[in-house]
């Protein structure tokens, strides 16, 4: 292919520095963008037509050269070259080579800045799809592990100190609810994501009579934008996808730090798949939960890109910065790593297994039952204060002579309140209290089974 000159090398004297050359192109990264940037342009060109800017024929010869670039590319056989700059040039210059002046004529009412922002939408559009149903199949996955654990109980956790009984299921149903929230703020990004910035040109828009509505219908956009000089400056929806992505790979996170502590010969709860743990170089007994790790360590990588993205954008002046170029590789690294991150944690949650025997055997330490035994007193009309206090020196008791709660007899319990009956052994013990709760939401095995209940209803519909 004969290099085309750029139409501003008309305006600039000399060779551009080949350092320069490296330094600005951005086509290394943004070739990904290249079906968007094709379907773009066809939908750009047919609107020409339509408007009688370019004619019917030069509408299909610019048709029919995009889509053979399309496939040139598809079948990695197109020839990126940087001093193109980006993906954008790198087609138009390639679509003059091979259909010659009709060629010419695609960049008609369009200028890069509001071309790049279009193929960055459509692109997002896709990929909020792609991260949803990643999602979804998490949620089943979590969905499942739970039904096999609907009735067994755990210790759940504040400071890291055991604190209440709570279903195993509930446990697991935690992390539904935490994904649950990310495709909603997904579903809410692209509605911002789906709006047509295209024929807002450099900036003012144009003295040409483009049809900015048939471009973003046919691109599928629900509206265009209203403002020339924000539309193409506009990366909000990026900084926005960015967090969206960093609250997915914080859950993911946290989700990775318990099972990290929950694998650990300390609590052995949980057993990772041998398929997903490595070993190490020199101790031989080892098995590591290094995928997990990783996903909690990769998460850092993803603020990086948000704090990267914010900053980007910080000191823009009005209108197109060269700046937002940087855009991208940000958006493509934290959408990459919590798509990987989904897909290993989707594995990992479907091959787990919760160690109930080694769980029960050690769910009467830590007085778990001590606050339904205070709910117990407030309920036979003792201040909750009281109750809290009654309970407390019954734990020291307990303590002086190695003994559960559910071990002390009525009469001794009768000398901290004479009030306490015989129906308080129904609240002691650990999976007796957590069959006591009774309140929406809460951790137990019957709200469980009701939640595992509506979530496979719900995730199934989708
Ligand atoms: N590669 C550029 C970007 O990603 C495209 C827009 C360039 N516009 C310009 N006026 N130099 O933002």
């Amino acid at each position: 292919m004969a290099k085309s000159k750029k139409s501003w090398e008309e305006r600039l004297s000399g060779e551009p520095d080949p350092l320069m050359v490296d330094f600005v192109e951005s086509l290394s990264i943004d070739k990904r963008l290249y079906k968007y940037d094709i379907v773009g342009s066809i939908a750009h060109a047919q609107m020409l037509a339509e408007q009688k800017l370019i004619t019917k024929d030069e509408f299909k010869a610019i048709r029919n050269g995009l889509l053979e670039i399309s496939e040139r590319i598809a079948e990695g056989k197109f020839k990126f070259d940087k001093t193109y700059e980006d993906i954008h040039m790198a087609i138009e210059a390639a679509l003059v080579a091979r259909i010659g002046e009709a060629g010419k004529k695609l960049h008609t009412g369009r200028s890069r800045n509001d071309q790049v922002t279009t193929d960055i939408r459509l692109w997002m559009r896709d990929e909020i799809e792609i991260l949803q149903t990643k999602i979804g199949g998490l949620q089943k996955a979590f969905v499942k592990l739970a039904g096999k654990y609907a009735e067994d109980v755990m210790p759940g956790y504040t400071h890291l100190q055991r604190a209440q009984p709570i279903a195993i299921a509930s446990y697991l149903l935690s992390f539904v609810e935490q994904f649950e929230r990310d495709l909603i703020r997904l579903k809410n990004c692209r509605e911002l994501v789906n709006v047509s910035p295209l024929g807002s040109g450099a900036v003012a828009g144009l003295t040409l009579p483009i049809d900015r509505k048939s471009t973003a219908k046919q691109l599928g956009f629900s509206d265009i934008s209203y403002n020339s000089v924000d539309a193409v400056g506009d990366r909000d929806f990026c900084a926005e996808f960015i967090f969206d992505c960093a609250l997915i790979a914080t859950h993911l996170s946290r989700l990775a730090e318990d099972w990290i502590i929950y694998s650990s010969s300390e609590f052995g709860f949980v057993r990772i798949d041998d398929s997903f743990c490595t070993s190490s170089s020199m101790m031989p007994q080892k098995r590591n939960p290094d995928v997990l790790e990783l996903i909690r360590g990769k998460a850092a990588g993803v603020y990086g890109s948000l704090m990267a993205m914010l900053t980007i954008l910080k000191a823009q002046p009005s209108g197109y910065n060269r700046d937002l170029q940087e855009d991208k590789v940000h958006i493509f690294s934290a959408s990459d790593t919590v798509s990987a991150s989904l897909d290993m944690a989707k594995a990992i949650v479907s091959h787990t297994k919760f160690n109930t025997k080694k769980i029960s055997a050690g769910l009467e330490d830590g007085f778990l039952d001590a606050t339904a035994l205070a709910e117990y007193l407030a309920k036979k009309g003792v201040a909750f204060r009281e109750a809290h206090g009654i309970v407390g020196s019954l734990v020291v008791c307990c303590e002086g002579q190695n003994k559960k709660l559910a071990e002390l007899g009525l009469d001794e319990f009768k000398r901290y309140w004479p009030a306490i009956e015989k129906d308080v052994y129904q609240f002691l013990g650990a999976a007796n209290a957590a069959n006591k709760y009774v309140t929406e939401g809460a951790a137990g095995p019957k709200q469980a089974k009701k939640q595992i209940a509506y979530w496979e209803k719900q995730l199934a519909q989708r």
